[in-house]
């Protein structure tokens, strides 16, 4: 293990306790404990499904790689599984934001993404879904999924911090969109992104 890898897996390692602290606090307010997990049980994607134009995207565990195998945009990440990269790219580097294309993937982080579907798939999102993901060696594992309901492991809604974003920017956060912010500095990013487990596959 060579000294840059020891300080990633540290600082992803401080970064964990630093967001579980805030997961903490989030919980005694709203009484979430990290198992609940809320899955989107209430709107089956059959249904959901058939109000959205456009192709059919169906997202599993195998469509989700390693951060180095997707195209980097400045400090993220993105990947369009319907084979629409270059429209995915063009609004993640727009400075003025954009509506990402059907299929737009997009990651800060290995265990977390938001995966946009068809025109009309779910209103309230703007089309997207968000997931949470378990990483390792052996890959990626949804551990959540859904809609405006997503809680990740530290207490925090997806939907509830990225809703806040400017509408322009299309649920994008960044650092200046409008997003409560996260305590976790693009220093720290950087080196939890270099020790994504999938990459040694
Ligand atoms: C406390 C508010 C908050 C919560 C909860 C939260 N995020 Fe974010 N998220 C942010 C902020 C702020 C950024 C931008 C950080 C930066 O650019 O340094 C961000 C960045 C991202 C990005 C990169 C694109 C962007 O918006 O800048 C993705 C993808 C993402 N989050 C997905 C998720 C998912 C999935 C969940 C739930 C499992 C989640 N987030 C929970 C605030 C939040």
């Amino acid at each position: 293990m060579s000294e840059t890898r020891i300080e990633n897996v540290m600082s992803a390692q401080f970064v964990l306790i630093a967001l579980a602290f805030i997961g903490l606090q989030a919980c005694s307010k709203e009484d979430t404990g990290t198992e609940t997990i809320v899955k989107d049980e209430a709107q089956p994607a059959t249904a959901i499904q058939a109000a959205a134009d456009g192709p059919e995207l169906t997202v599993d565990a195998d469509s989700f790689t390693c951060l180095s195998e997707m195209t980097a945009v400045r400090h993220f990440f993105v990947d369009n599984l319907l084979g629409d990269l270059d429209e995915t790219v063009a609004i993640a580097e727009s400075t003025d934001g954009g509506v990402y294309p059907p299929g737009s993937v997009v990651q800060l982080v290995p265990t977390e993404v938001m995966v946009k579907h068809g025109s009309g798939y779910n209103a309230a999102t703007r089309d997207w879904e968000f997931f949470e993901l378990d990483v390792s060696v052996e890959g990626s594992s949804i551990r959540n999924r859904g809609f405006v309901d997503v809680i990740n492991k530290f207490g925090g809604n997806c939907f509830g911090c990225h809703i806040k974003a400017e509408a322009k920017y299309d649920l994008i956060c960044e650092l200046d969109h409008g997003c409560d912010p996260i305590p976790v500095t693009r220093e720290m990013i950087a080196g939890i992104q270099s020790a994504d487990p999938r990459c040694n596959l």
